[in-house]
């Protein structure tokens, strides 16, 4: 379904509704995602298609979240997001200019600079265990502002839920031995979600 309306300047402008926009939005974050799994899997001396393949390949799923955090009368007090890792393999996240995420890192809190039109990418938890703990998922929060509302659209990819993630095999070996079990990844989910040891 397009809405056709007119603009200000008598212009016609398209809407399209938030489904479409999304799906279009994910259609254009794969050919992105391929390249940052790539250039992931060649830093681990691996074939280019290795680490998609190691997440379900053309089944990986692209899941869009909307973040809304409304003005907060004592920033000091409380957080957006309290700290976490995602359970993604990668996020892919566009946030509007409000800033209010931060990295974790030797012992800091860093706040993570807007970047007009610049896509923030998060290592999440599948990659660090494809990698076998190579790659290492960020530890980020948010923070939240005594004036102004901020939005964040992160797109977290990940694997179907019935797919078995581990590290990679050919990344085994006798002097790197698996450092995380295999499991489907609503299992991953599961564990995550209810506190449990993986
Ligand atoms: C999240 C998250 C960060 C942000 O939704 O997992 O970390 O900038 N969001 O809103
Ligand atoms: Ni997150």
């Amino acid at each position: 379904m397009v809405e056709r309306l007119q603009g200000d300047e008598g212009d016609e402008m398209t809407i399209l509704p938030l489904i479409e926009t999304n799906e279009q939005y994910a259609q254009n974050l794969i050919p992105v995602a391929d390249k940052l799994l790539g250039w992931l899997s060649r830093g681990l001396g691996l074939e280019d298609g290795e680490m998609k393949q190691g997440l379900g390949g053309e089944d990986l799923t692209y899941m869009l979240k909307i973040n809304y955090y409304p003005p907060c009368p004592c920033p000091d007090l409380a957080l957006g997001v309290a700290p976490h890792t995602d359970m993604s393999a990668i996020t892919i996240l566009v946030p509007n200019e409000v800033q209010g995420l931060q990295v974790f890192k030797d012992d800091h809190w860093y706040d993570v600079a807007y970047i007009p039109n610049a896509l923030i990418i998060h290592i999440g938890d599948q990659v660090q265990i494809l990698s076998n703990g190579k790659y290492k998922s960020v530890y980020h929060r948010t923070t939240v502002n005594k004036d102004k509302t901020r939005m964040s659209w992160p797109m977290f990819l990940e694997p179907p839920l019935e797919f078995e993630v581990g590290p990679i095999p050919k990344l085994i070996s006798q002097d790197n031995p698996p450092k995380y079990k295999t499991k489907k990844f609503k299992d991953y989910v599961y564990c995550k979600l209810n506190k449990l040891s993986q």
